[in-house]
């Protein structure tokens, strides 16, 4: 049994890994979450995995969870991952995002032990991406437009500089969007399926609230990405970066109408100027090839089928 160390694993992206890591069956899997904070995520695999209280802000805690687990693996997951929340709280969003990141390599580097450690880096990082740039690959230049894409983007090169500096093993892991079932309602895809059912449901009139559908995402399905940190963990290189995405790129405006369509209902579709941005990245489209070569890794999820069970998820639920 290897010993996984899942930061934010009542995430949406941390609940996705226990269960393929669960799958596999030859990991023992302990995930930090912080006192008091929402674990419906993880609710049905409680018995089967390890939950330690720690905040990735206190140094401390941190450092005595890794002393106790001692990871063969670390999935460093935990984040401030909304991009409108990071220029309401851009303080936040670089304490959680590159403080706690710190706190995470320095607990290790100051143990003396030598685990895997994937960082969750972002796409966001290449922010304005121009037209003849594009695909972007791991050599794009970094144009921030959020603060959130600047506090993935500090810790993406700190995740290089400690490697370079004192040989940790740390993969630098760059998923472009990425969605499926649980994903937090604030986020586009789940926000409007959520939305649409509650109009079909009867729950809201029939007028669909949306931000900027110009925007273009390359989407890929959680369980593929999960699969892909996985690998990652597996067969790449410490010190190097990968870009993880589907190559498949869609105007926000298209996938409204996907869903529109599972849905089934006719909808008036409204501006709200409050889920405009102050910037928004308006392309994001990834060349996986260095990713795939090294792991063999394909999407392998259809964006209609994650689609299809967001809005499964929220039938559901609501
Ligand atoms: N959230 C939201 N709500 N986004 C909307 C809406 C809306 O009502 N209407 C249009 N959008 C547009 C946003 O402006 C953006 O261009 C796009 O839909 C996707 O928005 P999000 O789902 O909030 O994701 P994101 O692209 O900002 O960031 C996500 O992907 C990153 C990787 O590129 C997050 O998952 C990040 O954590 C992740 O790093």
């Amino acid at each position: 049994m290897k010993k996984v160390l899942i930061t934010g694993i009542t995430g949406f992206v941390g609940s996705h890994l226990a269960e393929l890591l669960l799958e596999e069956k030859n990991f023992e899997i302990v995930g930090t979450a912080r006192h008091r904070s929402n674990q419906e995520n993880i609710n049905h695999l409680r018995n089967k995995i390890t939950i330690f209280s720690a905040d990735i802000l206190d140094s401390h805690s941190l450092y005595e969870l890794v002393k106790k687990v001692k990871p063969e693996y670390i999935f460093h997951l935990a984040a401030q991952s909304f991009v409108p929340a990071s220029w309401t709280s851009p303080a936040t969003t670089m304490e959680v995002n590159v403080l706690g990141s710190v706190h995470l390599f320095e607990a290790v580097r100051g143990l003396n032990i030598d685990p895997v450690i994937q960082i969750a880096c972002s796409s966001e990082q290449y922010g304005l991406v121009k037209p003849a740039e594009l695909p972007v690959k791991e050599t794009n230049p970094f144009r921030p437009l959020s603060p959130y894409a600047v506090s993935k983007a500090a810790m993406d090169l700190l995740g290089y500089q400690y490697f370079k500096s004192y040989g940790m093993r740390i993969i630098r892991t760059r998923a472009f969007n990425h969605t499926g079932p649980r994903r937090a309602e604030a986020f586009v895809c789940s926000n409007f399926a959520k939305q649409l059912v509650e109009i079909k449901k009867g729950l809201r009139d029939p007028i669909i609230k949306v931000g900027n559908l110009e925007a273009k995402r390359d989407f890929t399905d959680v369980r593929d990405v999960v699969r892909a940190y996985l690998l990652s963990v597996e067969k790449c290189d410490p010190g190097e970066d990968y870009v993880i995405a589907s190559g498949k790129t869609y105007q926000i405006s298209d996938v409204l109408e996907k869903l529109i369509k599972i849905v089934g209902i006719k909808v008036k579709i409204e501006k709200d100027p409050d889920r405009m941005r102050p910037s928004d990245v308006p392309i994001l489209h990834g060349d996986n090839t260095k990713f795939s070569k090294k792991t063999g890794w394909k999407p392998k999820i259809p964006f209609e089928k994650t689609l299809a069970d967001i809005v499964d998820y929220w039938e559901e639920r609501l």
